[in-house]
């Protein structure tokens, strides 16, 4: 029996491929390449000596999906598939609905027909929104994400609910991510953001490598410990490992679980800058300037749940976070482009 990754050529999903793989579990990978390029299959197999099962093909065509239901027997799912960049969702909320909304419901409606009825989602701490104290626990109200894609994840897990209420069939496990940085040791995956990238440490590692001139620390008024502000960072194979002890647990139970994968410390940006360049030894160009809409003081995990339900915990500290994050880009000066570093 298999599992299917939808989005697993993406930057958790490779990760989770990889310790899919590495644990001898059969793995199908669909994906579209949105937000992803071919090269990363040739990164798995050259990581575990194992090529996966891959088809390009968008969760929105019902066709091709059922067509790799038809050829391989799934057992469970786990569902990376989506768009995810906050800031664009605002300027393209329709496009951000059709895909993550619609493409999940595709997805639902083919596992249905197929008879396959355990599937693990992809969520994020977003879905707490502005008002939720930190540390954020998995029982408090999530109905005012503050951005459309945002409220891509608060629909697809009611939705989930909502199909698990109806059909007593489902195992679903809702996974809410906090804020995942880093990559595996052999640097050899990693993120691989298009552009400018949204995320902090993605920037201060396009500053570390002379990419980027400066980082923007997006105000310092916050009410912090040192006035910028803070999350829950967490290293990305630790969250590979999360949805492993998810989807063995999935199995276990019918009925939606749903768990925080964060390690429920916080760090400011301004600690998570030092700490880079303690790591590794770097100095780190940056000046404070406004505050980024949208962002909140603080955001990190009550990880209580996970830690006893899914018997998971996270092992990397930040300084592994800071120095597989830099090995990556060191490595991979464009990520997966075979072009030598380019300046934009
Ligand atoms: C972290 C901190 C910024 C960039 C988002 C999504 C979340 C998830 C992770 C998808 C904040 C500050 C950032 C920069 C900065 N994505 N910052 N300068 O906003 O916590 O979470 O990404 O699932 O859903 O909401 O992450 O890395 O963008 O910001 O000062 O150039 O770094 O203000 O305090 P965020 P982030």
């Amino acid at each position: 029996m298999a599992i299917l990754i939808t989005g697993g050529t993406g930057y958790i999903g490779s990760h989770t491929v990889v310790e899919l793989l590495n644990l001898g579990t059969e793995v199908v990978i669909v994906d579209n390449y949105y937000n992803s390029k071919p090269e990363v299959l040739n990164r798995i197999k050259e990581i575990t000596g194992i090529e996966p099962t891959f088809y390009e093909v968008d969760i929105l065509d019902k066709e091709a999906l059922a067509e790799v239901f038809n050829k391989h027997r799934i057992q469970s799912v786990i569902h990376f598939a989506g768009y995810k960049a906050v800031g664009e969702s605002v300027g393209k909320p329709l496009m951000y609905y059709k895909n993550n909304i619609a493409g999940t419901i595709a997805l639902l409606e083919v596992m249905e027909e197929a008879g396959v009825k355990d599937i693990v989602f992809s969520s994020s701490a977003t879905v707490y929104g502005l008002d939720n104290p930190s540390p954020l626990k998995e029982n408090m109200p999530t109905m005012d994400a503050n951005s459309p894609y945002g409220y891509t994840k608060v629909v697809i897990e009611q939705m989930l609910r909502d199909l698990a209420h109806s059909d007593e069939e489902w195992s679903i496990t809702i996974l809410r991510y906090f804020n995942p940085i880093g990559a595996h040791q052999s640097a050899r995956i990693g993120e691989d953001p298009q552009g400018i990238p949204n995320n902090l440490m993605p920037y201060i590692t396009q500053v570390a490598i002379g990419k980027r001139e400066k980082l923007s620390v997006f105000g310092n008024d916050y009410d912090t410990h040192d006035g910028t502000g803070v999350r829950d960072y967490i290293h990305v194979v630790d969250l590979a490992i999360g949805h492993i002890r998810a989807i063995e647990k999935n199995t276990e139970k019918r009925g939606v679980k749903t768990y925080n994968l964060g390690t429920g410390i916080g760090y400011s940006v301004l600690d998570l800058v030092k700490a880079f360049e303690e790591a590794n030894d770097i100095t780190i160009n940056y000046e404070i300037t406004d505050r980024r809409p949208g962002d909140i003081d603080t955001c990190y995990a009550d990880v209580t749940l996970a830690n006893e339900e899914l018997n998971w915990r996270t092992e990397k500290t930040l300084m592994d976070m800071c120095r597989d994050s830099w090995n990556w880009q060191q490595n991979n000066p464009s990520g997966y482009d075979n072009l030598d570093a380019v300046t934009e």
